[in-house]
């Protein structure tokens, strides 16, 4: 299929410029198609075989979008909601089309959350069959013991119809008894998981931030609510863990 796309909503979808900032690149002449100094933004080119750039740099078109976004605390995640402020209205509305998140924090979590229009990633990244990592920092009650770390391993009850995937749980810092800081690698997504596996050994989540999910790791220069565009490796990465190799 011949795809053609106009040259001023091609780089305000990359976020290389707006609609207003294009028009000064065109009257500067610093942008072109192949050799040719392209004046007007609605001009038409064919990803597949026009070279796109801006200042000679090449303008790499990608059919979807990916997200990193550092969830905060007080949003749900859904892509809207009468009342409760959602995940989306931390990204640019004009680019909310088809985006959905992959995989659900709850409310009160906070941290790594991809969102991406490419409906076949979102979909193998949560296939079952995956089992693709998702890592979390915890600050949890009480004091987490080798016996627990243990209990983690082997599976937990936590009322579904199967005992839980072994999950690793490793102790990064406690004040001795009243809490302690882990860091809990899961390869499910039940809902409320991992606080219902703490619950399972007599334990309460204070405090849950998801830090990685497969190869893509939290960017932890990103404030909460900020986000930011995935880079050509982490796509790639990430398709890896999917299964799926091609960009
Ligand atoms: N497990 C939870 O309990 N909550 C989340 O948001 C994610 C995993």
């Amino acid at each position: 299929m011949i795809m053609q796309m106009r040259v001023d909503k091609t780089l305000s979808q990359l976020q290389i410029a707006t609609r207003s900032e294009s028009k000064k690149l065109f009257a500067a002449g610093r942008v072109k198609i192949n050799d040719e100094i392209i004046k007007n933004g609605s001009v038409k080119f064919n990803p597949e075989r026009d070279l796109l750039s801006v200042d000679g740099e090449a303008v790499v078109y990608r059919e979807f979008q990916y997200f990193m976004l550092n969830k905060p605390a007080g949003c749900i995640t859904a892509t809207e909601d009468k009342k409760e402020r959602t995940v989306m209205d931390f990204l640019p509305r004009e680019r909310h089309r088809n985006l959905s998140p992959v995989g659900r924090l709850d409310k009160d979590t906070e941290g790594l959350l991809l969102i991406t229009d490419d409906g076949a990633l979102n979909h193998e990244l949560l296939a079952p069959g995956k089992h693709v990592e998702k890592e979390y920092f915890a600050r949890v009650s009480g004091k987490v013991t080798e016996e627990v770390t243990k209990r983690f391993a082997e599976g937990l009850e936590i009322g579904e119809k199967r005992p839980t995937a072994p999950a690793g749980l490793e102790l990064r810092g406690t004040d001795g008894e009243t809490v302690s800081e882990v860091l809990v690698t899961i390869t499910e997504g039940k809902f409320h998981q991992i606080k219902r596996m703490f619950h399972a050994v007599g334990m309460e989540v204070l405090y849950l931030k998801r830090v990685r999910m497969g190869s893509l790791i939290l960017d932890e220069d990103l404030e909460p609510g900020a986000y930011r565009l995935l880079t050509e490796e982490e796509i790639n990465k990430l398709k890896t863990d999917s299964g799926k190799t091609e960009l």
